[in-house]
């Protein structure tokens, strides 16, 4: 199965798809965790990313369409992948479906979740994540079993430094403006399954797999 998973910043793309990989035997492909490497690891790539991603605004297409294309062609997403925080743009939109259509593939739905902007600041500024996994927490929605320490590898938690209240506005004006519209381009080509984002963490993945038929 190729998918996307969508929705506005904080709406649980990282969340759900941790799980659903997992459950699908598909390799996870997030291009905001994908820049998060680059900046650990130092790269010239890294640098520049971040000086977009501390303000909340969109790391220009042709960095990230050059990067996902990249890592389409390697061998662990012949077995199916699942595409997060990635298309952004109608630009992004347009070249995925070229890349795809060249290697012979296409997609097989596309996971929407929505939530209402007001709910999102509070899930954001909560979070906190794994530095080792990558896996999120939520220090009143979902804590892990102990405090600071990931349940899955038992790494260290932190606070992604685009988690304060003025990235978060900026990466919501963003997202309806460039993303949003992305909504009805997918609806248009019969791919789009909306799931309701605002109920329990548990409840929103048996929705999910339910609109996959699983
Ligand atoms: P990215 O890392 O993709 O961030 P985002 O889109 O802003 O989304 P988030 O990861 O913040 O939210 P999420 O939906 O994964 O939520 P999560 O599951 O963690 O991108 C970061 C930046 O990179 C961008 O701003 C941009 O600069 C750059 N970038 C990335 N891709 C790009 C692209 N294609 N083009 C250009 N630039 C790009 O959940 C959030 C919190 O809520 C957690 O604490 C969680 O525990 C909690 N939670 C989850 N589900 C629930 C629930 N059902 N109920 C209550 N709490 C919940
Ligand atoms: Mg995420
Ligand atoms: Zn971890």
């Amino acid at each position: 199965m190729n998918l996307l998973i969508m929705g506005p910043p904080g709406a649980g793309k990282g969340t759900q798809a941790e799980v659903l990989v997992k459950e699908l035997g598909i390799t996870h492909i997030s291009t905001g965790d994908m820049f998060r490497e680059a900046i650990k690891q130092g790269t010239e790539m890294g640098k520049k990313a971040k000086e977009y991603m501390d303000k909340g605004e969109l790391v220009p297409d042709e960095v990230v369409v050059g990067m996902v294309k990249h890592r389409l062609s390697q061998p662990d997403c012949a077995k199916g992948f699942l595409l997060d925080g990635f298309p952004r743009t109608l630009a992004q939109a347009k070249a995925l479906d070229e890349t795809l259509q060249s290697m012979g593939i296409g997609l097989d739905g596309v996971i929407n979740i929505d939530v209402p902007r007001e709910k999102l600041m509070a899930r954001l500024t909560g979070r906190r994540v794994c530095k080792n996994c990558g896996a999120s927490y939520h220090i009143l929605f979902n804590p892990p079993a102990y405090a600071g320490k990931c349940n899955a590898c038992g790494g260290e938690l932190y606070q992604r430094s685009d988690d304060n209240e003025e990235a978060v506005s900026n990466r919501l004006d963003v997202y309806a403006a460039q993303t949003q519209p992305l909504i009805d381009y997918y609806k248009e080509k019969g791919l789009l399954k909306n799931i309701n984002g605002d109920q329990e963490i548990k409840k929103v993945l048996a929705d999910i797999l339910a609109s996959l038929g699983k």
